[in-house]
C-alpha cells in the first residue's frame, strides 16, 4: 500500500523551515501533498493561486511530493486522497500546545488519521510566515530564509 500523507498549511508564504519539514518527510513517506488550508475567516497576504504558484515553484526537485488546496476539513481531504498521516512541524514548546489541540479534533473527526511530527532543525527554528512578511516590509534581505519563488512573487507584488 502506498504511503500518502499531507502537510497542511496556510503557508502565507511557504519558508525555508516549512521545505525543511517537507525535504525529511518526503523520505519517509511514497507521496506527500501541500495542502493549503484556504480559510476566509484569516485574512491572508497571498492568494490561494499566488500560494499554489510559490509552493509549486519550490518544490519542483521533489518527486513525490504534489500540491492542492482546500477550503474544507483537512482529514476529509486526506481521506478523499487515500491519506493515512498528516505531517506537522515543531518549532518549539510553545507550538506544543496548539498542535496538541488540533490533532484532538483531528482524531474527533476521523481517528483512522494519524498526525507524524517531525522537529524543526535549529536554524529554522525562528522562522514564521509573519516574521517573514515584517523583515521584508523593513527592507531586510528575506531571500536565506525563504525560497526563491517567494522572493519573486513579494517583488511582483511591489
Ligand atoms: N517552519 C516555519 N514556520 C512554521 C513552521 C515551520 N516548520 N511550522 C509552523 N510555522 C508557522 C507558520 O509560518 C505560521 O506562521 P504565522 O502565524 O506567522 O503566519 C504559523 O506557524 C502557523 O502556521 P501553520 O503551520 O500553517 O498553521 P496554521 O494555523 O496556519 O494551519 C491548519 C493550521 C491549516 C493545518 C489547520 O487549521 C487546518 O487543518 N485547517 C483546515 C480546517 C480543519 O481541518 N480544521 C481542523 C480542526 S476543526
Amino acid at each position: 500500500m502506498k504511503r500518502i500523507a499531507i502537510y497542511p498549511g496556510s503557508f502565507d508564504p511557504i519558508t525555508n523551515g516549512h521545505l525543511d519539514i517537507l525535504k525529511r518527510a518526503s523520505k519517509a513517506f511514497d507521496e506527500i501533498i501541500i495542502l493549503i488550508a484556504d480559510n476566509s475567516n484569516k485574512h491572508s497576504r497571498f492568494s490561494v493561486k499566488e500560494r499554489l504558484e510559490m509552493i509549486k515553484g519550490a518544490v519542483e526537485g521533489l518527486k513525490n511530493v504534489k500540491v492542492g488546496s482546500t477550503k474544507g476539513l483537512t482529514v476529509k481531504y486526506a481521506k478523499e486522497h487515500g491519506a493515512n498521516f498528516l505531517i506537522r512541524g515543531l518549532r518549539a514548546v510553545s507550538d506544543f500546545e496548539y498542535e496538541f489541540s488540533l490533532n484532538a479534533a483531528n482524531e474527533y473527526i476521523d481517528h483512522e488519521i494519524d498526525t507524524v511530527y517531525f522537529m524543526s532543525t535549529t536554524g529554522h527554528a525562528f522562522i514564521s510566515s509573519s516574521y517573514i512578511d515584517s523583515l521584508y516590509q523593513s527592507g531586510v534581505d528575506i531571500s536565506p530564509l525563504v525560497p526563491k519563488s517567494v522572493v519573486k512573487m513579494y517583488e511582483q507584488k511591489k
